[in-house]
């Protein structure tokens, strides 16, 4: 399966690259500091999606004890709603799933008002469990938080393989 897409870890070397998508694609995008520390630190997956040399979309995520907490994930907007966001999901989560044993929750926090990545995350069966009042402080917007629970269970490596399949299908009829 691949969409024409790699998806590979990302580094420093990315990081032009990495700030030029971040700032496109959020009103509070992360500074070059951040994003720096953000890729030196122990205990992180920062993926990026390519065709050919260009860079289309990231994902990245830390590991807190026995939480996996997704950072961001984005896909530029040329690239959007042709399965690039749930391509390096998909790829995140079976990274998590194969590498990090004793994980229990992955959480993330998304805007009340993102409805694509809200069903990009439910698709994944991530379920909202709270809010975070003026979470976003630019314009003071909640968070709704969503986790995905009990992943000693199949259910996580299940679901991955479905969508699994229903993308190289989606493959198939392009
Ligand atoms: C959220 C985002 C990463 C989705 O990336 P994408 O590559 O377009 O996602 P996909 O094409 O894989 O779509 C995955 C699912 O998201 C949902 N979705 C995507 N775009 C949508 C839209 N415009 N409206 C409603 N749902 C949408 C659908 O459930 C879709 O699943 P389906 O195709 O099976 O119906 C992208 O919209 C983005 O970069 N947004 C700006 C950054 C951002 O908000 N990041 C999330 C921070 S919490």
């Amino acid at each position: 399966m691949s969409l024409g897409l790699e998806v590979k870890t990302v580094s420093l070397d990315n990081l032009a690259d990495l700030r030029a998508l971040d700032q496109d694609s959020f009103p509070e995008p992360w500074s070059r500091s951040l994003w720096k520390l953000e890729l030196s630190r122990p205990n992180r997956i920062y993926l990026g999606a390519f065709k050919g040399a260009e860079l289309i979309g990231f994902i990245g995520g830390l590991l807190a004890h026995t939480d996996f907490h997704i950072t961001t994930v984005a896909t530029k907007k040329s690239h959007r709603c042709s399965g690039v966001g749930s391509f390096l999901l998909l790829r995140m989560l079976k990274e998590v799933d194969a590498l990090c044993d004793g994980i229990e929750t992955i959480t993330l926090e998304v805007r009340a008002s993102n409805k694509p990545a809200q069903g990009l995350y439910r698709k994944f069966g991530f379920a909202p469990v709270g809010l975070r009042r003026g979470y976003y402080q630019a314009d003071n917007e909640d968070a709704i938080v969503m986790t995905i629970e009990n992943l000693q269970g199949r259910f996580l490596a299940d679901r991955l393989s479905e969508i699994e399949l229903e993308l190289s299908l989606a493959v198939l009829e392009m």
